[in-house]
Order: structure tokens, then C-alpha cells, then sequence
């Protein structure tokens, strides 16, 4: 199965790409032997992507989810926090879960967790600017250190049975193209897929991303590339997907508070979500996080999202300033209730809809499972 799906997705991307045939985002292609149904895959976001944000994105119609990074130290060493990352649903699948870290022999040990927790693929980071990272070797530094990234990701590749994704930046300087010469490297070391996001790591998420260096590096390696970088809309991914001849778009910030985005790249589908709509999905979202991070941790965590979800015109401003100003989560549900009263039974359908079943895969402490 693995050898059919791989010979015709090497048979129809350069096809595709030559007649700039318009892909289309609801078909599936394929990660080694996994089947990712849609050409969207949710980026993985430190602070956002916990388990209601990738069980969402996968009903809105994304094809793979990710977990946001996962400090391979912090496996290593049992670190409740950190393993409490690797708490999976059995409908988020097909997942990854994102392991950063610089030792490879670490790195290979934390993808065997991620395997063995249920993940569908274990992805490398090599692209988080971010200074209490870098500095420990990891990230976006290791595009600068070839040698031991290749290292890396042949030691993860070596320890897991599941297909090895890495996630890049373009390199650490601005107008570096670290990427194209390390990208081909990391699939001949055992990388199954790329995604690019072609910033630099010293411009974090200022400027645009530069999706010519995309094309390129599709150009340059016998891999599938997911495009990764300011794609918020159906057009955007589109136009993306046509000028690079990427395989699939990944969406970040464009999701946050915004399930419906992944909806319309998807499916085209327009449609503005009602207030019941906006604030049924936003009651679902806290009490699932709640019932993952406990009420203390969730009540800090869910403010920003207060924002994103009740942003774009939909409520007025103060509301949100009213909002965040709640002590419990409780009374922010009570409040969002009084403000759209129809959302109740919007709620009650998703509610039906999305009951969860854990996979419990790893002999984790209770307290993670309990949610707090
Ligand atoms: C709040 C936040 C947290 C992020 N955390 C991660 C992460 O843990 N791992 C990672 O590879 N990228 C991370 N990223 C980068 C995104 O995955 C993505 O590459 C970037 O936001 C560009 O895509 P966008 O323009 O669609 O947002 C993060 C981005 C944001 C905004």
C-alpha cells in the first residue's frame, strides 16, 4: 500500500504541477502509509493547540492536526507537564505530534513515546525562533548545524515505525536559503515530508512568507512539501498550492478562534457563522480545555481565545474586556449564554456530536487524564 500511494503521488504531483490543474483541497495524499484526507493541515501552535483546538480543526475539515512542541528533555526526563502533550483522542487521527531537542539519541527515544502514545506521525521542529529554545541548540538553530540535524532526524527515523515529518524555517537570517540546501539532506536521512515556512527565524512573523523559496524547494526534493506561512483564505491556498506545487497548505493563526477559515479553504464554504454558532463552538472549546487542563490552568489559557473567537465583528469590544475580567470559566459560559441564548442548542448538538473517547496509551499519572 505504501509503494502504490507513493508511485502515484510522484506520478501526479509533477503532472499536476505542469498543467497547474487546480488541486483539489478535499482530496487526500498520503504521508508514507498514512492517509491524510484534505490538502489542510493545522499548524502546531505552543499555547493554542491543545486537544479541543486539533479535535476542531479535524471536524472543520482539516486532514492532519498537530500538537504544539514537545521538549524531548521533558520526556526524557517524566516531566507531567510535558507528557500530558501526549494525551491523544482516537478522532484526532491522523495526528503528529511535534518533539524538539538537539541530542539525537533524546529525540529518539521521545518519537518512541510519541509512538507509542498513538501518534499517526512524529514531526521535528527545526524552525521555532524562539531565544529559551535556540540557545539550547535547538529550533531553527539546527538549520545552521546540517550535520546533527541530519543526525536527528536519522536517529528518529531509525526508533519509529510511524513516518518522520520535519517543520522548517527558510533559515535563521533574513534572505537565507538554508532551507533548500538542508531540506534534501533531511529526506535522504529519512524525512517522509517537509513543511516550510519560508521566514526567517530572526523576522518571527514579521514581513510575508516568501513562497518562491517553497516552489523551490519542491523543486529540489523527492518528497511531498506543505506550504506553511500566511494562508488564511481558499484563494491564498489555492494560489499557493498552483505557484509552488506544494502538496498540502498548513494554517496557523488564520484558525485561531476561527475553525470556520479551515472550512472555507476546504470547502468554499462562505458562510459567516451566526452568534449561536460563534458562541456554541467557544462553550464547547472551554469545556473541553477544562476538562484537559484543569479549571486553573484553562481559565489563564482560554483569554486570548476570548478575543480571536468573539473578534472579526462578531461581538462588540467591551464584551471581550468583560469577559476576561471573570474569575471562573463558569461565569464566563453564563455570560456568553445571556448574550446568545440560541447558542444552547447549537451546544447540545455538538455536545452529541463530539463525545469523547481517550486513548490512554501510556501508563501517564491520573492527575493528566483527570484534567485537574
Ligand atoms: C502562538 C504560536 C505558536 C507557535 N508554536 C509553534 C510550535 O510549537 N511549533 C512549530 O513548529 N511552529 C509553531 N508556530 C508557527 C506556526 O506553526 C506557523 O508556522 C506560523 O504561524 C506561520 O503560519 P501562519 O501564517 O498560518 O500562522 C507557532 C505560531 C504561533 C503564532
Amino acid at each position: 500500500m505504501v509503494a502504490r500511494a507513493d508511485s502515484l503521488r510522484k506520478r501526479t504531483a509533477p503532472l499536476r504541477f505542469a498543467c497547474i490543474l487546480p488541486l483539489d483541497l478535499r482530496s487526500s495524499w498520503w504521508i508514507g502509509p498514512v492517509e491524510v484526507p484534505t490538502r489542510v493541515v493545522l499548524a502546531p501552535m505552543a499555547g493554542v493547540s491543545v486537544q479541543a483546538f486539533r479535535r476542531q480543526g479535524r471536524r472543520f475539515g482539516a486532514g492532519l492536526v498537530c500538537s504544539e512542541m514537545v521538549s524531548c528533555a521533558g520526556l526524557h526526563h517524566g516531566n507531567e507537564r510535558t507528557l500530558g502533550y501526549l494525551r491523544i483522542a482516537s478522532d484526532e487521527h491522523p495526528l503528529a505530534v511535534q518533539i524538539f531537542g538537539s541530542e539525537p539519541a533524546l529525540m529518539a527515544e521521545a518519537a518512541r513515546m510519541v509512538e507509542d502514545a498513538g501518534a499517526d506521525i512524529v514531526d521535528i521542529n527545526f524552525g521555532c525562533p524562539v531565544r529559551k529554545v535556540t540557545k539550547t541548540g535547538a529550533g531553527a538553530t539546527l538549520l545552521d548545524d546540517p550535520d546533527r540535524a541530519c543526525r536527528i532526524v536519522s536517529a528518529v527515523a531509525k526508533a519509529v515505525d510511524v513516518p518522520v515529518s520535519v517543520k522548517m524555517r527558510r533559515g535563521l537570517e533574513d534572505g537565507s536559503r538554508a532551507c533548500l540546501h538542508v531540506g534534501p539532506r533531511l529526506v535522504d536521512a529519512g524525512a517522509a515530508v517537509l513543511t516550510l515556512h519560508p521566514r526567517s527565524a530572526k523576522q518571527m512573523y514579521t514581513g510575508v512568507a516568501d513562497h518562491t523559496l517553497t516552489a523551490e524547494l519542491v523543486a529540489a526534493v523527492d518528497a511531498p512539501v506543505v506550504a506553511c506561512g500566511d494562508i488564511t483564505s481558499r484563494a491564498r491556498a489555492q494560489a499557493v498550492l498552483a505557484s509552488t506545487g506544494a502538496e498540502a497548505v498548513m494554517v496557523g493563526r488564520g484558525a485561531q478562534g476561527n475553525p470556520w477559515a479551515i472550512r472555507e479553504i476546504v470547502e468554499g464554504d462562505t458562510a459567516e457563522p451566526d452568534r449561536d454558532e460563534v458562541v456554541a463552538e467557544l462553550i464547547l472549546f472551554i469545556r473541553e480545555t477544562v476538562r484537559e487542563l484543569g479549571e486553573r490552568k484553562a481559565s489563564g489559557f482560554l483569554k486570548k481565545f476570548y478575543g480571536w473567537y468573539l473578534g472579526r465583528g462578531r461581538f462588540p469590544r467591551p464584551f471581550k474586556q468583560e469577559l476576561v475580567q471573570l474569575e471562573s470559566t463558569d461565569a464566563v459560559v453564563e455570560r456568553l449564554l445571556l448574550a446568545a441564548p440560541g447558542a444552547v442548542e447549537v451546544l447540545a448538538r455538538l455536545e452529541e456530536e463530539s463525545t469523547l473517547v481517550d486513548d490512554v496509551l501510556l501508563e501517564l499519572p491520573i492527575s493528566i487524564y483527570g484534567g485537574g
